[in-house]
C-alpha cells in the first residue's frame, strides 16, 4: 500500500484524457499532472529533444516522490519509454506505463482500412516502425508535425474541431477504422461520432494504459488504500 502520487506527463494537455481515464478507473490515488508546455509541440522535435525533455520531466516528478509515472504522450513514449525502464534503477525505483498508438486492437478488431494518426517525431521512431511492419497493408499511416498544437487551441470549440475532423478525413473516408496515435487527438472523438455516427472505429491507448497501471500497482502492493477521491495537482513547466 502506497500513498504516494502518481505522475503524468505529456507537451500539454493531450495525457489529460489519460488522466481522466486513470480518475475512473482508480479514483482513489492523488496525482501530479506535468504539462512540459514550453516544448509543445514535441511532434516537430529530436529524438534528443524529446528524450532529454522526458528525462527532466520525469526527474521533477521523481523529486515530488511519485510511485508511478504514466508517460501519457505516444511521441515520448516511442522516444524514452526504453530508456526510463532500462535506467530505472538509476533514476530511482518506479513504475512506468507508456501509451502506444493502438494499432494492435485496431488490427484485432478485424477492420481492414485503417488509419492511424500520429505525430512526425512518433513516426520517425524505429518503435513505431516494429509496431506497424507485419500489417502494412492494412494501414495508412498519417503523421503531423503540429496538429496536436491546432487541437489544444480548438479544445471547448466544437466547430474547429469538427473541422480539424473534416480536414483529415478529406480523401480518405474508404478507411473503417482509425487509431487516434496521439492523446491530444483523443479529444477529436466526440467530433467523429458528431460527424460520422459509428462510420469508423475509433483507437485509443488510454484505457490499456491505465489497466496496465493498475495491474503493475496491485502486483507491488502500491494502490493508494484510501476510501476517498485522490486530489489531482498540475505542474506547469
Ligand atoms: N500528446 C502527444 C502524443 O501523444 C504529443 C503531441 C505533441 O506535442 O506533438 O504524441
Amino acid at each position: 500500500m502506497s500513498h504516494r502520487p502518481i505522475g503524468f506527463i505529456d507537451s500539454g494537455m493531450g495525457g489529460i484524457t489519460t488522466l481522466s481515464t486513470a480518475l475512473d478507473i482508480l479514483p482513489h490515488e492523488d496525482y501530479i499532472y506535468l504539462a512540459d508546455f514550453s516544448s509543445m509541440p514535441y511532434g516537430n522535435k529530436s529524438k534528443e529533444y524529446i528524450l532529454a525533455r522526458t528525462i527532466d520531466n520525469c526527474y521533477t516528478l521523481l523529486n515530488r516522490g511519485c510511485k508511478a509515472i504514466v508517460v501519457a504522450c505516444n511521441t515520448a513514449t516511442n522516444v524514452g519509454i526504453s530508456f526510463l525502464r532500462d535506467y530505472n534503477t538509476f533514476l530511482s525505483e518506479c513504475i512506468y506505463v507508456g501509451l502506444e498508438p493502438a494499432v494492435k486492437p485496431a488490427i484485432k478488431s478485424g477492420a481492414k482500412k485503417i488509419l492511424v494518426l500520429v505525430t512526425e517525431a512518433t513516426a520517425a521512431q524505429a518503435k513505431f516502425d516494429a509496431l506497424i511492419k507485419d500489417y502494412s497493408e492494412r494501414l495508412t499511416i498519417e503523421s503531423s508535425k503540429t496538429l496536436a498544437v491546432e487541437i489544444e487551441k480548438a479544445v471547448g470549440d466544437r466547430d474547429k474541431l469538427d473541422g480539424i475532423v473534416r480536414g483529415i478525413m478529406k480523401g480518405k473516408e474508404d478507411a473503417d477504422a482509425v487509431v487516434l496515435g496521439c492523446t491530444h487527438y483523443i479529444y477529436l472523438k466526440e467530433s467523429f461520432i458528431r460527424l460520422y455516427g459509428n462510420r469508423y472505429a475509433l483507437f485509443d491507448g488510454n484505457e490499456g494504459a491505465i489497466k496496465q497501471l493498475k495491474r503493475l500497482l496491485e502486483a507491488k502492493d502500491l494502490l493508494n488504500p484510501s476510501e476517498d477521491n485522490g486530489v489531482v495537482s498540475f505542474i506547469r513547466k
